[in-house]
């Protein structure tokens, strides 16, 4: 897998779905690491919250325009964002399952989530092999259940060097609906 060798190139799943995110909207990237989505966010005019427990990498995200880095442990059981909602929401390469339900609820009607990570099966190939950072089959549907899915894929891929991996982007749906005339 390109991406997880070469981590400064976004993912191709996040730059294709990015195309959804609109300048303005408040982004949300989870566990950014050195911010490859935060910039690729940024640089379509999104106002980015980059987080991570990464000190030097948030260091270095800090001051760029339309981004503002957060350093936090996103696993201490305290969600530290809570009332704040985002138009779009992007995870790659990062699973913690609590935080499933805080994703679900911090993601504003109308909003896009993009969700790239490793699955099962995973082992053959490497790291990471720790179940707890895998998706198990079809567990992105399972998060998403009730949005609109946009587009989902999983299995085994060969960019580079083979992974297993599952991808999403999916919609929460609007407050209302759309008006029939
Ligand atoms: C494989 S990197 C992926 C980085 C980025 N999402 C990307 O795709 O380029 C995983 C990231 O999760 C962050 N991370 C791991 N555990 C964390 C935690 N408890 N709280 C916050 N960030 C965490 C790491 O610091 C690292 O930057």
């Amino acid at each position: 897998m390109q991406d997880h060798l070469n981590l400064d190139r976004p993912s191709r799943w996040v730059e294709r779905f990015a195309a959804l995110v609109e300048p303005g909207a408040r982004a949300l990237d989870l566990a950014c690491g050195g911010g490859r989505h935060t910039r690729l966010l940024a640089a379509r005019g999104a106002r980015v919250t980059a987080i991570d427990r990464d000190a030097a990498a948030i260091a270095r995200l800090d001051g760029r325009p339309g981004v503002r880095a957060l350093c936090a442990d996103l696993e201490n059981g305290h969600w530290p964002l809570a009332d704040e909602q985002f138009d779009a929401l992007v995870v790659a390469n990062y699973l913690h399952r609590p935080l499933f339900s805080d994703l679900r609820r911090c993601l504003a009607p109308a909003g896009v989530l993009i969700y790239e990570t490793f699955m099962v099966g995973n082992e053959r190939f490497g790291r990471p092999s720790n179940p707890d950072f895998l998706l198990r089959a079809g567990e992105l549907l399972d998060l998403c259940a009730g949005m609109w899915i946009v587009a989902f894929e999983q299995g085994e891929i060969d960019d580079i060097k083979p992974a297993m991996v599952q991808r999403i982007c999916a919609i929460q749906p609007p407050a209302t609906g759309p008006r029939i005339p």
